[in-house]
């Protein structure tokens, strides 16, 4: 079931007068960054655990073949790695649209690889929202990435988008590359592999 986030996410104005907005980015967002920035600089967040428990009727699924993509489970001690993006506030119209499908706007603190740190904006998908599917096993989730497939393409190319990117940024993260090893053995493999 999908549930569209947009006018909630349009009433928090905490970075309104802002003329910009660091932006977290820990999924999707890493890989493809479909809008204009002022600057990137590789972050984390303390807290938080990146997890395949958020279903995707909108991109990477169907309403009735949901597809699985990330969002943030609170965790004591975790640190999520991904990337920041600085941006003029105009960016969360289409943000807020590409992110519609539960995930809300959250004010955080980022800490930047390179020092220093500042507070902006994450999208998370609570367990509260109409598509947030849950924790299942990493060979399940694979089994799930492996057959859904959405408007924005299969759902097998988010993940190994997602666990490329990691790769390349240095930032291993287990539960990801876990459930690329189960597709890998379901034959799901990146491109050039
Ligand atoms: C994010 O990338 O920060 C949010 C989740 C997603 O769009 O994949």
């Amino acid at each position: 079931m999908s549930l569209n986030t947009i006018a909630i996410n349009q009433r928090m104005d905490k970075f309104d007068s802002h003329d910009s907005v660091w932006l977290f980015g820990y999924g999707s967002l890493i890989f493809k960054a479909d809008f204009p920035f002022l600057d990137r600089r590789p972050a984390s967040i303390g807290g938080w655990s990146r997890r395949f428990w958020q279903g995707s009727h909108d991109h990477r699924g169907t309403e009735t073949h949901p597809g699985r993509v990330v969002t943030l489970a609170p965790e004591a001690g975790a640190i999520c790695h991904g990337m920041a993006y600085l941006v003029t506030p105009e960016e969360f119209a289409h943000l807020d649209h590409r992110e519609k499908n539960g995930y809300l706007r959250l004010a955080t603190e980022m800490h930047f690889e390179d020092g220093g740190s500042a507070e902006g904006i994450v999208y998370i998908a609570t367990h509260e929202n109409a598509a947030y599917l849950g924790p299942a096993s990493e060979r399940d989730i694979a089994r799930q990435i492996a057959s859904a497939r959405g408007p924005s393409g299969p759902n097998s190319e988010y993940l190994l988008a997602l666990a490329q990117a990691l790769r390349e940024m240095g930032k291993p993260d287990e539960h990801v590359f876990e459930i690329e090893r189960h597709l890998a053995a379901l034959g799901v493999r990146q491109p050039d592999a």
